[in-house]
């Protein structure tokens, strides 16, 4: 059975990356696949309060992003939306992955490097340990599928190679417990669409983040109309006016990622976008983008707003969900536990 998991980190604002990259590709994957999306809120806590703000601002952060889920589109009748916290089987999942991960893996993690900056010493445990919780995130529910950005595939090929070794370490108790070959599947990375990695708006050559200090580097997906046009009317170009083909986009990263933008939006693609923009100059162009951008994201902030105004709701929204995410973990780790040896 097909099954797709992703999450998204109650940190600071969301933005139009984690929108065009995720969010907005979970709606897409509906259709097609059982869906579990979830506020990973354990993996908020790794880095300082002060970074993250504290549990008042952690809470109404989970309550944000679940309203982001649900005003972008997800059906939390037909899917699963929920808070990591809620189903302890993600942490105990991950202590058996501690224990199967090297540390060699987990120090080639750059995302790792980047958060602890210089003075790895003082980053959290937690911080190192996060991609065996994100990890068990994934195959506590034997995920099949998981749609991110660019900026989490080596996260999701150390997934692989923590199922992988799994399935080895433990083979003949697996097939003595399950009669299979193997515990966990081999997860596949579904990063898709012309906006798998959007830039800064400020410096093409930088991820939008929400850690970024400049505000004028992203939209936030809560921002109001006037902000957004003010936004992108800012954005750094360069002086050209637009290819009229993708090949002309090679060494313009800030044209590239406004066109890619414009195409994630449009559901359309950068070539059929240069075909409509070939030769405008930017101004035209970004005039063309403040429009789509504020008819696309303005329903979705008011949505937020009108959401988020009523917090018990989401926290129905998100207590229906665990139960439901926890009726399928349980079985998996009660399976876990058989295979390690763990007695019950
Ligand atoms: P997080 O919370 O940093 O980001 C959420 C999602 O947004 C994507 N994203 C972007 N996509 C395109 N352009 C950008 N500039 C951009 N910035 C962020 C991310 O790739 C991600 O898909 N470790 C994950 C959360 C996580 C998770 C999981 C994901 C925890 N457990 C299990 C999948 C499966 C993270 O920090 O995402």
């Amino acid at each position: 059975r097909e099954r797709v998991f992703s999450g998204v980190q109650p940190t600071g604002n969301l933005h139009l990356g984690n929108y065009l990259g995720a969010i907005k590709r979970f709606v897409a994957l509906q259709d097609t696949f059982e869906c579990i999306y979830c506020v990973v809120d354990m993996h908020a806590i790794t880095q300082a309060p002060s970074v993250w703000g504290g549990p008042a601002e952690l809470a109404r952060s989970t309550r944000e992003v679940t309203a982001a889920f649900l005003a972008a589109g997800i059906d939390p009748d037909r899917h699963i939306v929920f808070n990591q916290s809620q189903v302890g089987e993600h942490a105990e999942l991950a202590w058996v992955f501690n224990c199967v991960a090297r540390m060699g893996w987990l120090n080639r993690m750059t995302q790792f490097k980047e958060k602890a900056g210089k003075h790895r010493e003082n980053a959290s445990v937690g911080l190192f340990a996060y991609p065996t919780l994100m990890a068990a995130d994934i195959l506590v529910y034997k995920a099949t599928h998981v749609p991110v950005g660019e900026d989490q595939k080596q996260h999701l090929e150390l997934t692989r190679d923590i199922a992988q070794k799994f399935n080895t370490d433990f083979a003949d108790s697996i097939r003595r417990v399950t009669g299979a070959d193997a515990l966990f599947p081999l997860t596949e990375p579904v990063i898709q669409g012309p906006a798998t990695r959007v830039m800064s708006l400020r410096d093409g050559s930088k991820k939008m983040s929400k850690s970024d200090p400049s505000d004028y580097s992203r939209i936030n997906l809560t921002d109001d109309a006037d902000t957004i046009a003010q936004k992108i009317r800012k954005a750094k170009t360069d002086p050209e006016p637009l290819p009229s083909e993708e090949a002309g986009l090679d060494g313009r990263p800030e044209a590239d990622n406004l066109v890619g933008i414009y195409a994630a939006l449009a559901d359309s693609t950068r070539a059929d976008v240069l075909a409509e923009f070939g030769g405008a100059q930017f101004s035209t162009f970004k005039a063309a983008l403040v429009d789509l951008a504020v008819a696309k994201l303005a329903p979705i902030a008011a949505e937020m707003r009108r959401l988020t105004a009523d917090p018990g709701h989401i926290d129905r929204v998100l207590r229906t969900g665990a139960d439901r995410a926890r009726a399928i973990a349980a079985p998996i780790m009660a399976e876990v536990k058989q295979v390690v040896g763990f007695l019950r």
